[in-house]
C-alpha cells in the first residue's frame, strides 16, 4: 500500500515539473476528503479537518460570504476583515463625495472610532451544511412532472430549512447540486455591522482600471479592510454603538514570506456560478448570438459613459461604479468568446455528446434511462433559444435604460391606488419604499446620460429583437425608425419620474387618485409595455422552458458521472462555499509569449510612465516610493511582488477569497482571472486557466508603508516563514 502511494507519488512529481498541474474543479468543504491526496501532493500540509470541520475550529470559520457577490477573509482576532477594493467598491463610492473623494485619495480610519458604518451590508458565515438528498427525495415521485416536483423539492426544501434555522438564529437554505440529482443544507450566521477601516486610492486598488481588467501582467492593489462588530455575546446585531468587534473561531495568519513559483495554493471562498455542463448546441449559442450582441450593446453604452463623465467629476464619481460594472462582463464575454473558440469547445462538446449517446444506445440496462437524451436536448434548443435571446435582450437593452427600472418600481403604487377601495395603510408603506429608491437612484443619476443611453438602447432593440419584438418598440420602429431621439426627448421633458424634485414631490403630496398621472407618465408608460410584453409572453416561457431544462440536465449530469464513473465532476459552483486549489505558476498564453507567475514594484513605474493611459496614473508619493525602492520588510527577492497567478479554478464570486498556502497561511487575495481564462465558468484549461491574487506582502506593505496604518498590522499575526 506505502509503496504504491510513494509510486504514484513519485509519477505525479515528475509529471508536477514539467506540466502545468491546474485542477479543475470547485469542491464542497464537507468532502474535500476525496481531494487530499492529492491536494497533499501538490504541498498542502494540512488535513481535510483542518480545512472543514463542523465539530471544532477550522479554516472554514475565517471566510465569509462579502455583501452578495463576493468572498472575504477574516485575518485578525479583532474581526477585522480583507476582500477585494472592487467588492467594497460602491461602499466606499457612497461615502464619498466630490470634497470627500475616497475612491481618489482611499480612506483610512485612523482609530475604531473612525471606522464608517455600511447599513445594508451582510456578511454571512457558514455554520455547517449537510447532505440531504435522502430527505428531499423521497417526497418525489417519479411520475411527477417538472412542475409537480419543483413544488415538491420547495416545499421540503423550505421545511428543511425552517427546521435548521432554530428559532431564527440561523439563516438556512437548501441548495440543488448536478441540477437536482443531490441537494445540500446549508446554515448560515449573518452580521450586519460591517464598518470600512480603509481602502487604497484607487490608483492602487484600481491600478490598471478597465484598461488591465481580466489581464496579466497585472499590478492592482485590489483590496480593502472592514471590520465586523458583534453584540456582546459575539453574536449578530444590528448596527449599534455598543457593538463590540467580532471575534471569528478562525482568522488566518497573514504571510509575509512571498510567493514562490510552484507553491501550493488554495483558494476558498464562494464562487457565483459555472456551467460545465452544457451541451455544444448552448455553447455554439453563447459564442455566436449572446456574446456578441452583450458585447455590442455595451460597448454602446461604455462609449456614452466615457464621454459624459469626461465632462465633469461629479459624473466621473456618480458613474464609475456603473461604468466599473458594464464593462467588467462586456470584456470577459470577449475572452470567453476567444477562449471557446480557441478550445474548439463546440467540437469537444459535441465528441462527448457522441459518445454518450453511444453508450446510451448500447442495450444494457444501466444506460437505457438516457436513451434519446442527445435528441431531446437538440429539439430542446431550437425552441426554447430565440425566448433566452429576446430575454437577455431586454435586461441588456431595455433595463440598461436607468429610467425604465426605476419607473417599473411605480408599478405596485399604480395596482394599490386603483383598487375600489385603496387600502391607504399599504400605500403610505409603498410611499415610503419609493421615496427611499428615489433617494437612492438619483444620487447617482444624470439625465443626460440615460437620454443617450435610452435613444441608443431602443435602437439597438430594433436591432436585435428580430421575431420577438415588443409591441412598443416595433411602433416605435415604424413611426421613428432609427431616429429616435424626438420620442426620448418627449419623454425626458414631459415625464415628472426624471427628475427628483418632481419625484419627491409626487410622494409627498400622494393621494390615491393621483394614480392616473403616473399611468400617463411617458417614462412609466413606456416601461410597463416593455414589461409587459416580458411578463406576459417572454417569462412564463422562459419558465416553463427552464424547468425542462433542469429535467434534461438531471438525467445528462447523471449519465456522465455513471459513464465516466472513475472520473470526479465537481458539481456547478452555485454561491456556496468551495474550495479549489493548484500553485503558483506562468503559462504560455500564445505563440513566443511566456507569462512569468509574478509583477513587481518596478512593473508598476513601467506603466505609469505611459501618461496617455489615464487608468495608469499613480499618485507622486507612490512613484517616488517606488522609485526609491523603500518596501521596508516586505520585499521577495529585492523586489515589491505586487501580484501572481496561479492554477486555481475560480469564477465570479471568488473575488476577495483568500488564497492560502500548504500550511493555511494567507498569502493573497484573489480578485481576478487572466484573459486566457474567463471561458473557465464552461471549459476549463488547465494550460491556461490562471487567477490572479494580490500578495499579502503588497497589501503589507500598502497598510504599514504607503498609508502609515501600522496599528493594523499591530493586531494580525504576520508569519515569516
Ligand atoms: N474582473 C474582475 C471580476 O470579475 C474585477 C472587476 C473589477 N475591476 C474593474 N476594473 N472593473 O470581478
Ligand atoms: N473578478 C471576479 C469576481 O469579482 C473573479 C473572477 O471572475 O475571476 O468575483
Amino acid at each position: 500500500m506505502l509503496k504504491k502511494k510513494l509510486l504514484f507519488g513519485l509519477i505525479l512529481l515528475i509529471f508536477v515539473s514539467f506540466r502545468s498541474v491546474a485542477v479543475e474543479g470547485m469542491w464542497l468543504p464537507s468532502l474535500i476528503e476525496k481531494n487530499i491526496e492529492e491536494m497533499q501532493m501538490l504541498g498542502l500540509e494540512l488535513e481535510a479537518l483542518d480545512l472543514y470541520n463542523e465539530d471544532g475550529t477550522s479554516l472554514k470559520d475565517a471566510i465569509v460570504r462579502f455583501g452578495r457577490g463576493c468572498t472575504g477573509a477574516f485575518i485578525s482576532p479583532d474581526g477585522l476583515l480583507v476582500t477585494n477594493h472592487h467588492c467594497g467598491y460602491g461602499v466606499i463610492q457612497s461615502h464619498s463625495s466630490v470634497e470627500n473623494d475616497y475612491l481618489t485619495e482611499g480612506f483610512w480610519a485612523a482609530s475604531r472610532d473612525e471606522e464608517l458604518p455600511n447599513p445594508g451590508l451582510t456578511i454571512t458565515l457558514l455554520v455547517r451544511m449537510e447532505n440531504v438528498t435522502a430527505r428531499v427525495l423521497e417526497t418525489i415521485d417519479p411520475n411527477m412532472d417538472e412542475r409537480e416536483r419543483n413544488r415538491a423539492v420547495r416545499e421540503i426544501s423550505r421545511t428543511i430549512a425552517d427546521e435548521a434555522k432554530e428559532d431564527g438564529r440561523y439563516e438556512a437554505m437548501v441548495n440543488p447540486f448536478y441540477y437536482g440529482n443531490e441537494y445540500y443544507l446549508f446554515v448560515y450566521n449573518i452580521y450586519r455591522d460591517v464598518r470600512l477601516v480603509g481602502a487604497p486610492p484607487s490608483s492602487i486598488g484600481k491600478f490598471g482600471g478597465d484598461v488591465d481588467n481580466w489581464m496579466w501582467p497585472r499590478h492592482s492593489g485590489d483590496f480593502a479592510l472592514f471590520r465586523v462588530y458583534a453584540d456582546e455575546e459575539n453574536n449578530p446585531a444590528e448596527y449599534s454603538n455598543d457593538n463590540v468587534p467580532f471575534i471569528p473561531d478562525h482568522f488566518f495568519p497573514v504571510s509575509n514570506r512571498g510567493p514562490e513559483k510552484h507553491d501550493f495554493t488554495m483558494v476558498y471562498g464562494f464562487p457565483g456560478s459555472t456551467q460545465r455542463y452544457l451541451t455544444s448546441d448552448a455553447v455554439k449559442y453563447i459564442v455566436e448570438s449572446e456574446n456578441p450582441m452583450g458585447i455590442d450593446i455595451r460597448t454602446r453604452v461604455l462609449q456614452i459613459y466615457e464621454q459624459e463623465m469626461a465632462k465633469s467629476d461629479e459624473v466621473r464619481i456618480q458613474y464609475a461604479s456603473k461604468h466599473a460594472g458594464v464593462s467588467n462582463a462586456w470584456k470577459r464575454w470577449m475572452g470567453e468568446n476567444r477562449g471557446l473558440h480557441r478550445l474548439d469547445a463546440v467540437n469537444v462538446k459535441k465528441e462527448l455528446e457522441r459518445e454518450f449517446d453511444q453508450w446510451a444506445q448500447s442495450g444494457s440496462m444501466e444506460t437505457e434511462l438516457y436513451r434519446g437524451l442527445m435528441q431531446a436536448f437538440e429539439q430542446y434548443y431550437t425552441e426554447y433559444l430565440p425566448n433566452r435571446f429576446a430575454m437577455r435582450l431586454y435586461f441588456e437593452a431595455g433595463r440598461r435604460i436607468e429610467i425604465v427600472r426605476f419607473a417599473e418600481q411605480f408599478a405596485q403604487l399604480v395596482t394599490l391606488s386603483s383598487e375600489k377601495n385603496p387600502d391607504q395603510e399599504k400605500i403610505d408603506v409603498e410611499i415610503e419604499k419609493l421615496k427611499r429608491s428615489a433617494e437612492s437612484f438619483f444620487r447617482n443619476y444624470n439625465s443626460d446620460i440615460d437620454r443617450r443611453i435610452m435613444a441608443e438602447m431602443i435602437r439597438q432593440y430594433m436591432k436585435y429583437a428580430g421575431e420577438m419584438v415588443p409591441p412598443v418598440i416595433n411602433d416605435l420602429q415604424s413611426k421613428y425608425d432609427e431616429n429616435i431621439e424626438p420620442f426620448v426627448e418627449r419623454v425626458f421633458k414631459r415625464s415628472s419620474l426624471v427628475s427628483e424634485e418632481q419625484v419627491m414631490e409626487l410622494l409627498e403630496n400622494y393621494r390615491p387618485r393621483h394614480y392616473r398621472r403616473i399611468e400617463r407618465d411617458h417614462a412609466f408608460q413606456f416601461a410597463r409595455e416593455l414589461r409587459s410584453f416580458v411578463f406576459g409572453e417572454i417569462m412564463p416561457a422562459q419558465q416553463k422552458y427552464d424547468s425542462k431544462l433542469d429535467s434534461l440536465y438531471r438525467l445528462y449530469t447523471a449519465g456522465l458521472r455513471v459513464m465516466k464513473s472513475d472520473y470526479n465532476f465537481f458539481p456547478d459552483a452555485n454561491g456556496t462555499l468551495r474550495i479549489s486549489y493548484g500553485r503558483v505558476e506562468g503559462s504560455y498564453p500564445r505563440d513566443a509569449v511566456q507569462f512569468l507567475p509574478f509583477t513587481t514594484g518596478d512593473g508598476i513605474l513601467e506603466k505609469a510612465a505611459q501618461n496617455e493611459v489615464e487608468d495608469y496614473r499613480i499618485s507622486e508619493r507612490l512613484e517616488t516610493m517606488l522609485e526609491n525602492r523603500r518596501y521596508g520588510s516586505f520585499a521577495n527577492h529585492d523586489d515589491l511582488v505586487v501580484n501572481f497567478i496561479a492554477s486555481n479554478h475560480t469564477t465570479g464570486g471568488n473575488s476577495g477569497s483568500p488564497v492560502i498556502d500548504g500550511q493555511g497561511n494567507f498569502i493573497g487575495i484573489n480578485f481576478d482571472r487572466s484573459w486566457e481564462s474567463t471561458m473557465s465558468d464552461i471549459m476549463f484549461d488547465p494550460e491556461q486557466c490562471r487567477n490572479i491574487a494580490v500578495n499579502s506582502q503588497y497589501i503589507l506593505w500598502v497598510i504599514s508603508q504607503y498609508a502609515g496604518m501600522d496599528y493594523l498590522l499591530d493586531e494580525m499575526n504576520i508569519v515569516l516563514e
